[in-house]
C-alpha cells in the first residue's frame, strides 16, 4: 500500500508531486506528504488525513525546489498522524516508502545506541537513519544507500533524495512495484505509470532485487548483486489517463453504471458473438488437457474466483480448488506437474496474490492471470495474461472490476468446457447467447434505482444484515455483504442459505433484514425452504429475484425484480443490485463512498 513519486524537474516540482498523488490516492489517504532540495537543504511539509490536508497547508507554506519525493500513506507501523507522515528525514537524506522493512526493531535498536533519534513510530524511519549514518561515515549518497539496502530485509519500494544534492534520487525496489518515467531534461519515479502519466508515458519497470540513480539526464539501473542492467523502455497506454467521475457524484456510481459497456468489451474480447462461440486466446497449453485448476485471489476478486469455480466445475467438468491468497501458500498444498493456477486481481499488484503466484510457479503450475491492470507485477510475472477490460476502477469498492472478472471466467469456463468434450457446440452457442444478452440486461435494472433508495433507509437502520445464497448465489452473498459492510460499516455476513440452520439462524429477530439472493433456478425451491425458516423468526426478507414474490411463500419485506436471464449468465446480473443496495445505504448514511475509512484500493502489504 501507500503511493510514491519523485521528480526531478527543469522547474519547481511541487505542484506536480501534489497531482501526482492524487492520482495514487487510491493506494491509501491516511496522511500525505512532499520533500524538496530548497537551496541545498531538505525541506517538507505533511499532513494528517486526505492529500487536500496537504494542499492546503502548501497554500499557506509553500515548498520550492526542482526536485523532489511525495507519499500518499495507508498505515502499517505507527498511527496514522502527521508525525508518522511521509515523507521521513534527518538533514542529509529523506525517503518516502511503500512496504514494510520486517527488521526496523532490530536496526532502530542499533542505530539508536549509535545515537541517532527516532521522532516516529514507523518502520520507515529506520532506513532514513541507516542510509544517514552510512553517510556520517563518509560515504557518498549512492554507496550509502548501496550498503543500506543489504541491511533491509522485509518488501518496499523507496524514493530518497539527499541534502546538497540538487541532481540526485535514488529509487529501490524489493516487492513492491516501482516505475522510473523518462522525460526531456526530467525524470520521474512512480509507484505506477497511472501517478506518471501526465509528464511522460515512457516508463521503465524496475524488477526485483533492482536499485537505480537517477539523474536529470537518465537512470542507471542495478540489479541485486550491484551489476548493472538494462530494463526495457515500456510506452505505457492511455488508459493511465486520470478519470473523473462524469455527471455521478461518486466514481462507485459511476463505475457501476459503466458496467453494460465494460462487460460488453470484456465479452467481445472472449467471444465470436455472431458465430456464438468463444475466442479464446492461446494460453501456452493444451486446454484440452487440464485435469485440475487452482484459483487465488483476494476479497471480491476471489469471490469472482468462487463463481468460476462453480462454472468450471459444471460447465467443464474440471475440478477447481480454490482459497484466499492470505492462505493458500500456508496450507503447502502439493501441486503436481502440469497443473494450472488462475490468479484474479484488479490491481495486479495484491501482495497475497502475488506471494501465491510464485509459490505456485515454483511448484511447476502454468500461471494464468485475471487482470485489470496490464502492466501491473501480476500480469508480467504470468505465463499467460486474460485482461478484463473495465478501464480504471477508482472507487475503492470494486463493482465493474468483479463483473468484468466474473465474464472472463465465465468465456474461459466455456473455452475449457469446449476443449475437454464436455461442452458440444449447442451448448456454447447457448451459453454465448446467455452472455451478449446481458449488457442489455444490465442497462434496464439500472434505469430504476429509487427502490435502493427506499431500502438504503430501511438498512441504515439496522445493526446486523445478513445475505444468503445458493451455488452461484453464495460468492454473491459474500460480496453482497462485503460491498455493504465496507462503505456502510454496517456488519453484515453473507452464509451460504443451506448452512443458516447450523447457527447463523441464531441471529435472526425481527431486527436483521436478511437479504435474499434467490434466481428462479434449478435451486430456487430449496432457497424458498430457508426464507421461510428466516420469516418464522421474524426476520425481514429482502428477495433479489425474478420469481414472482408470491412464490417465496411468505412475507417479504422488499422484493428487486430481476430480469429473466440465462442461470450460467446470472452472477453478472445479480451483482448489480448487490452493489447498489450497498451504494445508496452508505450515501444515505453519508459515509465516504469512493474512500471508506481504514481501506486502500491496491493491497500490497501481506
Ligand atoms: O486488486 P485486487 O483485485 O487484487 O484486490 C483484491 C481485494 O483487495 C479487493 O477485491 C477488495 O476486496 C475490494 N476493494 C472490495 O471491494
Amino acid at each position: 500500500m501507500c503511493g510514491i513519486v519523485g521528480i526531478l524537474g527543469s522547474g519547481p516540482v511541487a505542484t506536480d508531486l501534489v497531482d501526482a498523488l492524487r492520482r495514487l490516492e487510491y493506494r491509501g489517504y491516511d496522511s500525505a506528504g512532499i520533500a524538496t532540495v530548497e537551496n541545498g537543504h531538505l525541506q517538507r511539509r505533511r499532513a494528517e488525513g486526505k492529500l487536500r490536508n496537504l494542499e492546503t497547508r502548501l497554500l499557506t507554506e509553500p515548498l520550492s525546489g526542482r526536485t523532489g519525493i511525495g507519499h500518499t500513506r495507508w498505515a502499517t507501523h505507527g498511527r496514522p498522524v502527521e508525525r508518522n507522515a511521509h515523507p521521513h528525514m534527518t538533514a542529509l537524506v529523506s525517503v518516502v516508502h511503500n512496504g514494510i522493512i520486517e527488521n526496523y526493531r532490530e536496526l532502530k535498536a542499533e542505530l539508536t545506541a549509535l545515537g541517532h533519534t527516532f521522532e516516529t513510530e514507523t518502520d520507515t524511519e529506520a532506513v532514513v537513519h541507516l542510509v544517514s549514518d552510512e553517510m556520517q561515515k563518509g560515504l557518498g549518497p549512492i554507496e550509502a544507500v548501496r550498503v543500506a539496502l543489504g541491511r533491509l530485509r522485509g518488501a518496499f519500494a523507496l524514493g530518497i533524495i539527499f541534502a546538497g544534492h540538487d541532481d540526485l534520487m535514488i529509487a529501490a525496489r524489493q516487492g513492491s512495484p516501482l516505475a522510473i518515467g523518462h522525460g526531456t531534461g526530467e525524470m520521474y519515479l512512480g509507484s505506477d505509470a497511472i501517478a506518471l502519466a501526465p509528464f511522460t508515458d515512457t516508463i521503465t519497470y524496475l524488477e526485483e532485487g533492482d536499485w537505480a540513480v537517477l539523474r536529470r539526464r537518465g537512470a542507471e539501473i542495478f540489479d541485486k548483486s550491484g551489476t548493472r542492467v538494462e530494463r526495457p523502455l515500456i510506452k505505457a497506454v492511455a488508459s493511465s489517463l486520470l478519470v473523473d467521475k462524469g455527471n455521478h457524484r461518486h466514481f462507485m456510481a459511476k463505475e457501476i453504471h459503466e458496467q453494460p459497456e465494460v462487460i460488453s468489451h470484456t465479452l467481445a474480447n472472449y467471444l465470436d458473438m455472431a458465430a456464438g462461440t468463444v475466442n479464446f486466446p492461446a494460453l501456452g497449453l493444451d486446454l484440452g488437457g487440464v485435469t485440475r485448476v487452482t484459483v487465488s485471489a483476494c476479497g471480491t476478486a476471489y469471490y469472482a474466483g468462487l463463481v468460476g469455480k462453480y462454472w468450471i466445475e459444471r460447465y467443464a467438468r474440471v475440478p477447481v480448488e480454490i482459497d484466499v491468497a492470505s492462505e493458500f501458500r500456508y496450507r503447502e498444498p502439493p501441486l503436481g506437474p502440469g497443473g494450472l493456477s488462475v490468479f484474479v486481481s484488479q490491481s495486479g499488484e495484491t501482495a497475497d496474490t502475488l506471494a501465491t503466484l510464485r509459490y505456485c510457479k515454483a511448484s511447476g503450475q502454468r500461471i494464468v492471470s485475471v487482470v485489470n491492470v496490464r502492466t501491473s507485477t501480476i500480469a508480467r510475472e504470468s505465463d499467460a495474461v486474460l485482461p478484463t477490460l473495465a478501464g480504471p476502477e477508482i472507487g475503492v469498492a470494486s463493482t465493474k472490476a468483479f463483473t468484468c472478472q466474473l465474464s472472463v471466467l465465465a468465456c474461459f469456463a466455456i473455452a475449457l468446457g469446449r476443449a475437454r468434450g464436455a461442452i458440444g457446440p449447442e451448448q456454447e452457442e447457448e451459453l454465448v447467447k446467455a452472455l451478449t444478452e446481458l449488457p442489455r440486461h444490465i442497462s434496464t435494472l439500472l434505469r430504476n434505482e429509487d427502490e435502493y433508495e427506499r431500502l438504503a433507509h430501511e438498512l441504515s437502520k439496522a445493526r446486523d444484515v445478513l445475505y444468503l445464497g445458493r451455488g452461484t448465489s453464495y460468492p454473491l452473498a459474500l460480496e453482497g455483504a462485503l460491498k455493504l459492510k465496507e462503505i456502510s460499516y454496517i456488519h453484515a455476513e453473507g452464509y451460504a442459505a443451506g448452512e443458516l440452520k447450523h447457527g447463523p439462524i441464531a441471529l435472526i429477530d425481527e431486527n436483521v433484514p436478511v437479504i435474499v439472493v434467490a434466481p428462479e433456478d434449478d435451486l430456487f425451491e430449496k432457497t424458498v425452504s430457508n426464507m421461510q425458516e428466516v420469516a418464522a423468526r421474524g426476520g425481514q426478507i429482502i428477495l433479489i429475484s425474478d420469481a414472482d414474490p408470491s412464490k417465496a411463500g411468505c412475507k417479504l419485506a422488499a422484493h428487486i425484480r430481476m430480469p429473466k436471464a440465462h442461470q450460467f449468465a446470472n452472477p453478472l446480473l445479480y451483482a448489480v443490485p448487490i452493489q447498489l443496495i450497498a451504494y445508496h445505504t452508505a450515501v444515505f448514511m453519508g459515509t465516504d463512498v469512493d474512500q471508506p475509512r481504514n481501506l486502500a484500493k491496491s493491497v500490497t502489504v501481506e
